[in-house]
């Protein structure tokens, strides 16, 4: 692993060198809100002024980026610099917010990021007052990590490969802290522009970073694909005593990451955090409506379509936890093998959304097109689980035209499809 903080080479494909010279800095700064509708004119202007070609070039880029970066980082956004991939593989500020929350209660002071890309898991750290060495093997996306961290002055950034972790990192030793104490890993996921289902295939591999526990350090965290399989983490499985914790987002299962050492849940190998953004005095903020882990998971009964309906969050379905929000909205499974929970009284969860049942009918489409248009519906959203059809084909095929709105839930009990006609139960 090499040490010092790396520079974008003149080759850099985003252009970046030259925004990392003062006066190409000063340009960017300078620019006004990004509005794609004025960029070109805009471009045109600053050549015109006598700005080189390649300056301009990086400085419409970068203001691009910035503006669409606000969605994951928010104002953070004006004061960086990005890169397309980096871009789109960077952890969403809040969420990574909560991954250093944990390695701090974890008693982490000193974080190894392994694979930083452009700094947000290690901006975040840094904004926690934990010492970071941010490890990025891509020159260009390091000159832009060592940017986006150079407010913090206990984070540094190395250019080199994350894989020879811990050689040119001192780990903490009983007796001799100052060392890194805890390790995180967000392997890169896609290439070539393609998602690779395969963790070995990751950069790093999953495998290496399942090695971190033996490096000495006293918590471990790596990312990984929501898709992540359970038996990863079931006894047997080669990250059993790890814990599983899978987030959502309004509703989008974002990540799922596991933890070890003193950054899991004791006892626990799943967990679901289910996290909502609410708008206050202008500013977003993301606020956590709950957490579940499989510690006392009751299994759940199952039975007859109730009144209601409650489709759990994505983060409680992904881990295996619906016994949990049927509990506690005394609910049944319609279907063991199917996450949706249906309760003959409306008790509402944070972690579920709950639908009032309309209508319970074996599958067809005549009928189902025949209820629907005598009940004036001519918008429909569709919903379904356990179920081979498309939703668009289905629209496509109701062919409905009423002023009235339902949810179609196309669902199966064992053999037997069914659809659900149901309304959203509003708070
Ligand atoms: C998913 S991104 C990390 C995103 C980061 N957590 C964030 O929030 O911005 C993974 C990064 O790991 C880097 N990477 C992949 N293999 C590596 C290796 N062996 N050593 C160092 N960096 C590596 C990639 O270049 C990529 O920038």
């Amino acid at each position: 692993m090499g040490e010092g903080a790396a520079g974008a080479g003149d080759g850099a494909p985003t252009g970046l060198s030259a925004l990392l010279r003062p006066e190409g800095w000063a340009l960017l700064e300078a620019l006004p809100p990004y509005d794609p509708d004025r960029a070109l004119a805009l471009g045109e202007r600053l050549r015109a002024d006598g700005v080189p070609p390649g300056t301009v070039a990086a400085a419409l880029t970068q203001s691009r980026l910035r503006a669409a970066a606000r969605d994951k980082v928010g104002a953070f956004a004006d004061g960086m610099l990005f890169t397309p991939d980096g871009l789109e593989q960077a952890t969403r500020l809040p969420v990574a917010a909560r991954h250093a929350a944990r390695l701090r209660a974890a008693g982490a002071t000193r974080v190894a990021d392994l694979g930083c890309g452009i700094g947000v898991d290690a901006l975040a750290m840094a904004g926690m007052d934990l010492a970071v060495d941010a490890v990025e093997r891509d020159e260009a996306t390091a000159a832009v990590a060592t940017v986006n961290l150079r407010h913090f002055p206990r984070a540094r950034v190395h250019l080199g490969d994350a894989t020879g972790f811990p050689a040119a990192l001192p780990v903490a030793q009983p007796g001799t802290p100052g060392g890194v104490d805890a390790a995180w890993a967000d392997p890169a996921r896609r290439a070539g522009g393609r998602r690779l289902t395969d963790p070995e295939a990751w950069s790093p591999p999953l495998s290496w970073a399942l090695g971190l526990p033996g490096t000495g350090v006293r918590a471990v965290g790596v990312k990984v694909a929501p898709g992540v399989d359970h038996a990863l983490v079931a006894p047997g499985g080669p990250a059993h005593g790890w814990t599983a914790a899978w987030t959502s987002v309004d509703g989008d299962v974002v990540e799922a990451v596991l933890w070890w050492g003193a950054a899991a849940v004791t006892g626990a190998a799943r967990s679901a955090t289910v996290l909502r953004s609410v708008t206050r005095d202008g500013a977003v903020e993301v606020q956590e409506a709950g957490t579940l882990t499989d510690v006392g998971l009751p299994v759940p009964p199952v039975g007859g379509v109730g009144a209601y309906l409650h489709e759990p969050d994505g983060a409680v379905v992904r881990a295996g936890l619906v016994g949990h929000v049927a509990a506690a909205v005394g609910g049944r499974l319609l279907d063991p093998m199917i996450a949706y929970v249906t309760a003959d009284d409306l008790v509402p969860s944070p972690l579920a959304r709950s639908y009032e049942v309309r209508a319970v009918l074996p599958w067809g489409l005549k009928r189902l097109r025949a209820y629907l248009r005598g009940h004036g519906v001519g918008r429909v959203t569709v919903k379904r689980r356990g179920s081979p059809i498309d939703p668009d084909e289905l629209r496509r095929a109701l062919r409905l035209d009423g002023d009235g709105e339902a949810t179609v839930v196309l669902t199966r009990r064992g053999d037997e499809r069914l659809v659900l006609v149901v309304d959203p139960v509003t708070a």
